[in-house]
């Protein structure tokens, strides 16, 4: 039994690392394999160094480009390696392109296909990232769900009953092992902030970067929320959100603290101590719910309603008063929401499972 692993952008690097650790442990060969997506060190080789993983054994080298670009060029980089290889099942995680390529060249070859964090729906067909979870979903025969409303989504949409698992999200897992290491006492001076008094942000999905008016709004909505809460905002930016705000001469306020993207540690670091976490990323809803930090997601829809609904998460999209109403109300709530991400086991199980079969 050979499983295949497949990482491609920072959140499938940091979501698969339990489910490369539990391979390990139970001596299951394992295949590591990078389609190069992200290949910035901030983005990619930093998260290999923090989080101990071995060096993938292929990488892609694919790079930026269109969607129809980095698709068509993991299908035609992987092929080959998989008939080399012949795995008897490949692990994607999540909703990038990297995800939907090899998906579409594993069941192609006949290999079977495994999907962690497999039923997730924002109902929003404008995102590349829906279009991916859902054709991704249907092209695997194993679908790890990380909830049981994942899992009632995929039912309805008549995936067997037996290829469903519900296995709790693998980012809760890592989120566990490394706290102790991030929350090291020098972190916050580093940065010039004080425990449980200042905010963190991110911003980098397509509808909110590729849209002038959106973004102006979003980045006016932080500034407007920091001066509101009387708190410094660090805002840690993908080199996307980066290199738009510099094509439009966008200048942020004076409010928000522009930092590079972070190492995992840092980041999860400053998270921890935060009051807010203000977001327009998927991962960080489920990290900022397992921490019991309140957020605010910068986005009109999410797949990731379960942290609305226990009260952890509100929906701010990116008008600027919207956004200072909301970090108002979540700044000041009760942190005692249950977590319905799981229990830290996540990729445990999905190995077991697999294992088992
Ligand atoms: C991708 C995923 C998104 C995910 C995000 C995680 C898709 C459609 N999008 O978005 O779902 O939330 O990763 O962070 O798959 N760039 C660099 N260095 C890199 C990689 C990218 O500078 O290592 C810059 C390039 O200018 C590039 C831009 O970021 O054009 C966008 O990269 P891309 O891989 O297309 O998508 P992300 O925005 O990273
Ligand atoms: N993250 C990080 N450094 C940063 C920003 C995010 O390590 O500067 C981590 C964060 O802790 C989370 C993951 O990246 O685990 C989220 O990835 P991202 O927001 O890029 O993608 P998404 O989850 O939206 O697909």
């Amino acid at each position: 039994m050979v499983i295949a692993v497949v990482v491609g952008t920072r959140p499938e690097i940091i979501k698969m690392a339990p489910v490369v650790r539990a391979c390990a442990a139970r001596g299951l060969p394992y295949l590591l394999l990078h389609t190069g997506q992200h290949y910035s060190f901030e983005l990619d080789g930093v998260f290999f160094r923090e989080l101990d993983l071995p060096a993938p054994h292929h990488n892609l080298e694919v790079g930026s480009g269109s969607q129809a670009y980095q698709i068509g060029a993991i299908v035609a980089g992987l092929e080959p390696i998989l008939a080399r290889e012949r795995p008897d099942v490949l692990l994607v995680e999540g909703d990038t392109n990297s995800v939907l390529a090899a998906a579409l060249t594993a069941q192609k070859m006949g290999i079977e296909v495994g999907h962690v964090e497999a039923g997730l729906r924002s109902y929003d067909r404008r995102m590349p990232e829906e279009i991916n979870r859902i054709l991704a979903d249907h092209l695997s025969e194993h679908l790890f769900a990380p909830t049981e409303h994942a899992r009632g989504i995929l039912r309805a949409e008549g995936v067997a009953e037996s290829r469903i698992h519900v296995t709790g999200n693998t980012v809760v897992d890592e989120l566990l092992r490394q706290r102790p290491r991030a929350e090291r006492p020098e972190l916050l001076e580093r940065f010039g902030v004080r425990r449980g008094a200042y905010a963190l942000a991110t911003v980098h999905r397509a509808e909110n970067t590729d849209d002038e008016a959106r973004l102006r709004n979003v980045f006016q909505g932080l500034a407007d929320a920091a001066r509101a809460l009387g708190i410094p905002l660090l805002a840690a930016l993908h080199p996307r959100t980066t290199a738009r705000l510099e094509a439009l001469g966008l200048e942020v306020e004076r409010a928000v603290r522009v930092l590079p993207p972070l190492g995992y540690l840092d980041f999860l670091g400053l998270h921890a101590g935060a009051a807010l976490m203000l977001t327009d990323s998927g991962g960080l809803q489920e990290e900022a719910c397992t921490l019991r930090v309140p957020c605010v997601t910068l986005r009109d829809n999410t797949e990731r309603p379960e942290s609305v609904e226990v009260g952890a998460n509100l929906l701010a999209g990116a008008d600027p008063a919207r956004i200072v109403e909301c970090a108002r109300a979540m700044a000041g709530r009760p942190r005692d929401w249950p977590n319905p991400f799981g229990d830290g086991r996540s990729g445990e199980r999905i190995v077991d499972l697999l294992a088992r079969d």
